[in-house]
């Protein structure tokens, strides 16, 4: 079942019901200030900082769902209705939320009245701009009032939830003619306060809830609107509001605009004053200038398209199947673009108050933007680096305000040091800017003990050999990339961190999946260090790495597929002898990507166990059998009830792996299954039981063995984004930059038999066909009329367009 559609000419996804699953959220910004905005109007927005520059409040967890959001109410003749269907819920004659590239439109109808609300982040400032377009279709005149809403969170979200004895003292605001402004603490240590302002005198305000709600109503009921007039309370402490009353007249056919501006300001600490208590506002004033009429916003709004459309033409690609197109072409780069600013902060399931940025989600989130934003991209390279400690190790996690690593989720998690590797790796064969590695950044930010980042990796690299097991293979520490795999840890407490919490500290729990890390991340080092006429290094990481190869071979091998690990006790894990867990995802994935046991026989059988004992209607597994009781020597993953997250859920981030695994192996048709099992665009129909957006991946599907197999939770802020593009757009379609060359190896099967891709790689568009035959060949490569040896297109420097023929 659906609940909308997808229009790929405006590139937005059309819900036409209310009554989603869950709520269908967008984000809004992309540069520093941000919004979440459901298909309801609800969520919330901050600065920067989701945590520490939070603008509007929201209360998670909660029922109704809407807690907090930007809401407009329309009050006529005692009838009243939002046209976001939430939070008033009065019958609408219809609804439609678009949600596009970085702007919503809600558009709800009733009794003749329309009203469209457009929700957008102007580039370049720091502000949500609310337009609200009401249309007569009636054919008498109407006349009513539009009452508007947000609630201001006193910007430290974590203390605006909690700190009640403090906070309901100190709320303050200012109202000045259309401007209510909120300048809670600006007193004593901020330089910050918000606005909310609407373009049109009004005929009454409010910045007080209980004034606007009333002590015992809820957002679908609050007073001023039932009763239709404002009270113009001023907010002394307690929750500040901002809510403007509009009088509305408007004739049969006519129509009107609004335009409401909240915005964000900082001031420099010497001009935060008027006079004495009375904000500075002449930043504000500029900034409502800037959004005083319909025109602006428009362009505004053609700003933002044209901005999407630049990035988005990056890589595209035309064929037959329009989901694979739009899942390319639109949303998948969208969602990409997204966890980048994101991380894992804010989202639905992300209340913004928790964790920083991983050291291992920031390196391979890198992967699926860095086409796209490279110069931020190389900005966040040098940040991550600059967490990194001096033995190669990392802070699991570091904030982004402060750029510093967090102690609190600690470090030891022995795959973060490759992961700088892949991304650094990603971002010099898109630029082909080797001068990144002769930048100086300096070991846990210290200034006083810097190497170039080449040398971090060769620490990163080094890491991984300095801390090998008994077995030969990569010790896991506190976890690999599977954190609740917690071998170390040995929790019987409720009320400790499975991360952080390490019990034992032996050197015998080690990672078959570090081990396939190494040897396909490695090579990377390996190619890098020729590149900086480092021969020996090379030299020697070429031969750790078939070493490790062979330690993977003989004792990472279970006799069918590759096992996962040994624990604390030397016992093995996810192999057949175990009691649960016999086969995990990641080893098979990681070690084929590798190419270990390609020539074997051993990559396919693995992956054949993979088909046989994980893959499921909606994608594959993370392990089976689920564990079904908890296991110390585990630690988290035995925690979950089988079939959800880690414990056997359809951990969609590690699914690309096998995908690509079966590119190299050469099964186009088995990669392309799993490929559509898990990508949202092909599972849309079946929107009832997925529950979350059908245009963005989920972190995690509930597997086989879970009540409710195929339910997903934990959309958009997810490594799944940028997996799933370098799958599908480097695998599958098999257009991928190397060092000097682009790499042109498509692996589709006959479904798509063909297909145009353009790709603008270092400041030339290469425009390649592929005929495909389906059978997984090796692709022969005509470029601009001369037949090429290989599947390299070399890299051209002159600028324009490439053509290139591809036939596999
Ligand atoms: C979650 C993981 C997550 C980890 C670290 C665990 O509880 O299941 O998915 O990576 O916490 O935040
Ligand atoms: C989510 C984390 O963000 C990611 O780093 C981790 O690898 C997965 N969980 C798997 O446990």
């Amino acid at each position: 079942m659906r609940f909308g559609h997808f229009d790929d000419s405006a590139r937005e996804y059309v819900i036409t019901t209310p009554r989603t699953p869950f709520p269908w959220i967008n984000y809004l910004g992309s540069e520093g200030f941000f919004g979440l905005i459901s298909h309801m109007g609800s969520g919330y927005s901050f600065y920067r900082d989701a945590r520490l520059r939070r603008l509007t409040r929201y209360r998670y967890n909660s029922v109704p769902n809407e807690q907090g959001g930007r809401f407009f109410y329309i009050q006529e003749n005692g009838d009243y209705w939002t046209p976001s269907y939430a939070p008033v819920k009065a019958e609408l004659d219809a609804f439609e939320c678009r949600h596009g590239l970085g702007y919503t439109r809600i558009t709800g109808q009733r009794k003749g009245l329309e009203a469209e609300l457009l929700f957008m982040v102007p580039r370049g400032f720091n502000a949500e701009v609310h337009q609200v377009t009401l249309r007569n279709k009636s054919n008498t005149t109407r006349t009513f009032k539009l009452f508007s809403f947000v609630e201001f969170c006193l910007w430290n979200a974590h203390d605006d939830a909690t700190n009640l004895q403090r906070n309901l003292s100190t709320g303050e605001v200012e109202v000045e003619g259309s401007t209510i402004y909120h300048k809670t603490e600006y007193r004593e240590r901020r330089n910050h306060f918000a606005f909310y302002h609407v373009n049109a005198p009004v005929a009454g305000f409010d910045t007080d809830r209980e004034s606007f709600v009333g002590l015992y109503n809820h957002l679908g009921e609050p007073d001023v609107v039932k009763n239709g007039a404002s009270k113009n309370s001023v907010a002394h402490g307690w929750a500040p509001v901002a809510s403007h009353c509009l009088e509305v007249t408007l004739a049969p056919g006519a129509e009107r605009k609004f335009v409401f501006t909240l915005g964000y300001i900082e001031n420099p600490v010497a001009e935060k004053w008027q006079k004495p208590g009375v904000i500075n506002k002449r930043r504000a004033q500029a900034m409502i200038e800037a959004f005083s009429k319909p025109e602006q916003v428009d362009a505004a709004l053609q700003g933002l398209r044209s901005h999407w459309t630049e990035l988005l033409s990056r890589y595209t690609v035309q064929s037959s199947d329009e989901k694979l197109n739009r899942m390319v072409n639109i949303w998948n780069p969208y969602q990409c673009v997204v966890t980048f600013h994101m991380s894992r902060s804010a989202s639905y399931f992300e209340t913004g108050i928790g964790r920083g940025m991983g050291f291992r989600d920031s390196n391979q989130d890198l992967l699926g933007f860095v086409h796209l934003l490279p110069d931020l991209a190389r900005q966040r390279i040098i940040d991550i680096a600059s967490t990194q400690f001096a033995d190669g190790s990392a802070y699991h996690q570091y904030q982004p305000l402060t750029k510093r690593g967090n102690n609190d989720i600690g470090s030891g998690f022995n795959d973060d040091p490759m992961w700088l590797i892949l991304g650094v790796a990603a971002y010099i064969k898109e630029t082909g800017d080797y001068g990144i590695l002769d930048e100086s950044v300096p070991f846990d930010n210290d200034e006083k003990n810097t190497a170039s980042l080449m040398e971090h990796l060769t620490r990163s690299f080094e890491h991984v050999l300095n801390n090998l097991g008994p077995h030969g293979l990569p010790l896991i520490g506190r976890a690999d990339w599977n954190d609740c795999l917690n071998l170390n840890c040995f929790s019987e407490t409720p009320d400790e961190s499975y991360q952080t919490t390490g019990n034992r500290t032996g050197r015998t729990a080690e990672s078959v999946f570090i081990a396939g890390m190494f040897c396909h991340i490695g090579p990377e080092y390996a190619a890098l260090c020729d590149k900086k006429g480092q021969a020996d290094k090379a030299q020697r990481a070429r031969r750790e790495i078939a070493k490790m190869e062979k330690v993977v071979l003989e004792h990472g091998w279970d006799g069918d597929w590759f096992l996962r690990a040994y624990d604390f006790f030397g016992n093995k894990v996810g192999s057949k002898e175990c009691e649960d867990g016999k086969i995990f995802i990641e080893p098979q994935g990681y070690c084929v990507m590798a190419g270990i046991g390609k020539d074997s026989g051993q990559a396919l059988k693995a992956l054949d166990a993979v088909k046989e004992r994980l893959d499921t209607p909606y994608g594959i597994v993370l392990v089976n059998p689920a564990y079904t009781r908890y296991h110390v020597e585990l630690g988290e993953i035995s925690s979950y009830p089988p079939g959800y997250k880690e414990n056997a859920g359809i951990f969609c981030h590690n699914n690309p792996w096998i995908m690509i695994a079966e590119t190299v192996v050469r099964r186009p048709e088995r990669a392309f299954e799993y490929y559509k099992k898990i990508t949202p665009a092909y599972i849309e129909d079946i929107s009832e039981v997925h529950k979350m957006e059908p245009y963005v991946y989920s972190q995690m599907i509930a597997g086989k063995d879970a009540v409710k197999p195929g339910e997903a939770k934990n959309s958009w802020l997810t490594g799944t984004a940028a997996w799933n593009f370098v799958a599908v757009s480097q695998h599958l379609l098999g257009v991928r930059p190397d060092y000097d060359g682009l790499i042109v190896d498509p692996c589709l099967p006959a479904e798509v038999p063909q297909f145009t891709i353009s790709r603008w790689w270092r400041g030339t568009t290469y425009v390649i066909q592929v005929k495909n035959s389906g059978k997984g060949g090796q692709p022969k490569l005509v470029v601009d009329g001369k037949p090429v040896t290989g599947n390299r297109v070399p890299y051209s420097a002159k600028g324009g367009t490439v053509h290139v023929e591809c036939t596999v």
